[in-house]
């Protein structure tokens, strides 16, 4: 059974539990540069690391599908919070890689859990998915509209990969992570700013669609990575420094930066304009690449998991993808 929605709003929001998953096949940047030699494209792992940071990926097997991933990524928050199924009221998946055209991936989710009744729906803000679904959680609980959310950021990015363009297959993975988030008399998240400006689609953009039972356009990912590297860098500095302003807070409030795992140099110059030392830097685009909407839970759990995040710890999430979106969301964990 669901549990009704609380007859007053609450104040806050707080993650209770947090979990993720990545598919068990890895690829290191040798294993693609392997993969590519054989269409006859040359990269290598020194170009690789030394543009992105990134030096592996993972990418699931044949079949496997967005809520394949998501599907333990919820059990493992889930059980992190103390809750079942039963409990949840509101289910958001962000996601560009839905298992199908519809229904949601949110959706097919709620089966697979056995959460059965309580609202579910697919987020589609590219790699700032995540931290726009976490918003639209903490925006119906606060509004007394649900009280156990479970927000999961969950992809397949392989399947939309062009393996004859090097310039972004080698960039982007698989996997899935999500968070508990729940009513709470006590914070939790103390601020959101969430932004879009879509004069940029053409820069990040997978341009194909399904029409008469036909793929229209080309359903691969395409980039302008210059172009997309140096709006990203302005928007996560300006997005940092309105929702730490909204809160009253500075940049030596927050104890961990875990911003969308793109690209490492984009991620020390938002840390180094934050005035933020490096050791705050929570970093997984090295083993995960660009997991697009699941990147920032995966890295949450990852931190928290591995024991860096502790409770009452102050959180500077921050997005930013096609859209072209960014947003930011600020919390005490
Ligand atoms: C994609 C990105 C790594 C490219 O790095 P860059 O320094 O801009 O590199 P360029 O595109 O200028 O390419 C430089 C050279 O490397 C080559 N190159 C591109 N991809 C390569 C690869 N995988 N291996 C080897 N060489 C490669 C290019 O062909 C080019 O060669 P040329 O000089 O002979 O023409 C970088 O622009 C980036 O990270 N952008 C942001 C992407 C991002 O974060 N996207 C997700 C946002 S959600």
């Amino acid at each position: 059974m669901n549990p009704q929605a609380p007859a007053m709003p609450s104040r806050y929001s707080r993650i209770t539990g947090t979990g993720s998953h990545l598919p068990p096949r890895r690829l290191s940047n040798a294993d693609m540069a392997a993969m590519l030699a054989e269409r006859g494209l040359e990269t290598s792992d020194e170009w690789i690391v030394e543009r992105t940071g990134i030096r592996a990926r993972h990418f699931a097997a044949e079949g496997v599908n967005a809520s394949d991933l998501a599907l333990p990524a919820a059990q493992a928050a889930l059980q992190a919070a103390g809750r079942t199924a039963d409990d949840v009221d509101l289910i958001i998946v962000a996601t560009s890689t839905p298992d199908m055209v519809f229904p949601s991936t949110a959706c097919i989710l709620q089966n697979r859990l056995g959460a059965n009744g309580c609202a579910a729906f697919d987020l589609q803000a590219v790699c700032s998915g995540f931290v726009y679904a976490l918003t639209v959680a903490d925006s119906m609980i606060r509004a007394g509209t649900a009280k156990c959310a479970l927000v999961v950021g969950a992809e397949v990015f392989s399947r939309i990969l062009d393996f004859n363009d090097r310039t972004t297959c080698v960039l982007f993975g698989d996997g899935a992570g999500a968070v508990v988030l729940e009513a709470s008399e006590e914070p939790g998240i103390l601020a959101t700013e969430l932004h879009a400006d879509g004069k940029h689609v053409g820069i990040l953009c997978v341009p194909g669609t399904v029409s008469g039972g036909s793929v229209l356009g080309d359903p691969l990912l395409k980039m302008d990575g210059q172009a997309v590297f140096k709006l990203a860098v302005g928007v996560l500095d300006s997005a940092a420094r309105a929702v730490l302003a909204k809160a009253g807070r500075t940049e030596a409030d927050v104890d961990w930066l875990i911003p969308h795992q793109a690209n490492i140099r984009i991620m020390q110059s938002t840390a180094k304009k934050l005035k933020l030392p490096p050791e705050k830097l929570v970093v997984t685009v090295d083993e995960h690449g660009n997991t697009s909407a699941a990147s920032v839970p995966l890295a949450l759990d990852a931190a928290v998991r591995s024991g860096r995040v502790q409770r009452g710890d102050t959180v500077l999430l921050e997005g930013v993808g096609g859209g072209f979106t960014w947003g930011a969301v600020l919390l005490d964990f």
